[in-house]
C-alpha cells in the first residue's frame, strides 16, 4: 500500500446518461491518483463493463486531451442486473481480482445506489454527480448541466430568430427528465414568455394550456409579434400543445424538441473546472479512507455526504427565481 494512501488502486467508471465534463473528471481522478502514488484502472461501460471484466490499466496517454471532449471516453451503459445482490457480489469479486480497492462512480442517483451496494460489498466507493438534469438533491451543481444549458440556449436563440421573423409562437422542449432546471435556466437566459416545469405543474393540462393561450392572445393584442414557450421534457406533449394553441389563437405555432444535442458537445469551462475539482476530491477522499460518499457543491464549496443521506435529500427549484422568471416574461 502507498505510504500516502488508504487505497492502492482506484477503479473509475461512468454510468447512466453521459454528460459533458465527465472526461475532465476522469482525467482529474487519474492524475490525482498518480500524484498520490495510487494506480488507476479504467472500467468500460459502467456496471455492465465491470461485470464483464472490461478493465484496463489507465496510463497517462489515455488522459491526454480528453477534457475538451463531450461524452465519456469510458463509455457508459445502464445495467438492470446490477440491481440484484448476486451481481453486486460478483462485481466486488471482480474488483478484488483486479486489485481495485477504491471505486469512483460518475453518474446520477441510480448510479450512486450501485456505488452504495459496492461499498456494502467492502469496496471503498465515492460517487461524483454527473447528469445534465441537475436533479441530484445533495448538490447545487452537476457535471454537464452548464454545457447542456448553454447548448440549449444557443439553439433557442436560433429558433427565436425564425419565430420573430414569422411572428410565430414557438414551443421548445428541453431535456431534464422529471426536473425543470434546464427549462428554467433556458427560459431566463433567452427571455422566454412562458416556462413550464414539472415542479410547478399540478397535472391539469387543460388549465395549463388555457393560461398559455390567454398569454399568447394578450401578447397578440398588445402588438407582440412572437411568443417563446420553453417546455420541460417532464411536461412533454409539445406538438399537441402547439396544435391547440394555434387553433385557439390563430397564431402560427411550431414545436421543436431539442433532444440529444443537449447531451453532447465540448464542455464549458465551468463543467471542466468543477468536474476536475470534484474528481480530485473523490480521490483524496478515498486516499483518506472514506467510503460510501458522494461529492457535491453547496454554498460555494465542494462537500461530501454519506450516500444514504445524499439520496434521502430533497430539492426544489427556487420559488423566487421561478417567480422572477415568470415576471420577466410578461
Ligand atoms: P442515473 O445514474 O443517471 O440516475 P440510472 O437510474 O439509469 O441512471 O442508473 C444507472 C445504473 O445504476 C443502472 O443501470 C444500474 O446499473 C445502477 N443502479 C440503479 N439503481 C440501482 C440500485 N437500486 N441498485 C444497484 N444498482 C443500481
Ligand atoms: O438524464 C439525462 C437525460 O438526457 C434526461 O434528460 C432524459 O430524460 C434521459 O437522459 C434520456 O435517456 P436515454 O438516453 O436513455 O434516452
Amino acid at each position: 500500500m502507498s505510504k500516502f494512501s488508504c487505497v492502492d488502486t482506484v477503479g473509475i467508471l461512468t454510468s447512466g446518461g453521459d454528460a459533458p465534463g465527465m472526461n475532465a473528471a476522469i482525467r482529474a481522478v487519474a492524475r490525482t491518483a498518480w500524484a498520490r502514488g495510487v494506480q488507476v484502472k479504467g472500467i468500460m461501460r459502467g456496471y455492465s463493463g465491470l461485470l464483464n471484466g472490461e478493465i484496463f490499466d489507465m496510463d497517462k496517454k489515455f488522459t491526454h486531451s480528453i477534457s475538451s471532449k463531450g461524452g465519456t471516453v469510458l463509455y457508459t451503459a445502464r445495467c438492470e442486473e446490477f440491481k440484484e445482490r448476486e451481481y453486486q457480489e460478483k462485481a466486488a469479486e471482480i474488483c478484488r481480482e483486479n486489485n481495485i480497492d477504491g471505486l469512483i462512480v460518475i453518474g446520477g442517483d441510480g448510479s450512486f445506489r450501485g456505488a452504495q451496494k459496492m461499498a456494502e460489498q467492502g469496496i471503498n466507493t465515492v460517487g461524483l454527480p454527473g447528469t445534465i438534469d441537475l436533479d441530484i438533491a445533495c448538490t447545487e451543481y452537476t457535471i454537464g448541466f452548464d454545457t447542456a444549458v448553454n447548448t440549449a440556449m444557443q439553439a433557442i436563440d436560433k429558433i427565436h430568430d425564425t419565430s420573430a421573423s414569422h411572428e410565430r409562437c414557438s414551443i421548445v422542449e428541453v431535456m431534464g427528465r422529471s426536473a425543470g432546471y434546464i427549462a428554467l435556466w433556458c427560459g431566463i437566459a433567452t427571455g422566454a414568455q412562458d416556462i413550464i416545469i414539472p415542479e410547478r405543474f399540478d397535472g391539469n393540462r387543460p388549465s395549463l394550456e388555457a393560461k398559455l393561450i390567454e398569454h399568447v392572445l394578450n401578447m397578440k393584442t398588445n402588438g407582440r409579434g412572437h411568443h417563446m414557450i420553453i417546455n420541460a421534457e417532464g411536461i412533454g406533449h409539445s406538438y399537441g400543445m402547439a396544435k391547440r394553441i394555434e387553433e385557439a389563437t390563430g397564431v402560427e405555432t411550431r414545436a421543436t424538441i431539442l433532444g440529444y444535442m443537449q447531451r453532447g458537445g465540448s464542455p464549458t469551462a465551468k463543467d471542466r473546472v468543477y468536474a476536475a475539482n470534484m474528481g480530485a476530491l473523490s480521490v483524496d477522499l478515498l486516499c483518506a479512507g472514506a467510503t460510501n460518499r458522494v461529492v457535491g457543491y453547496r454554498n460555494g464549496q465542494y462537500v461530501d455526504y454519506d450516500i444514504e443521506d445524499a439520496l434521502g435529500m430533497k430539492k426544489d427549484v427556487d420559488e423566487y427565481e421561478f417567480q422572477i422568471a415568470k415576471m420577466l416574461g410578461r
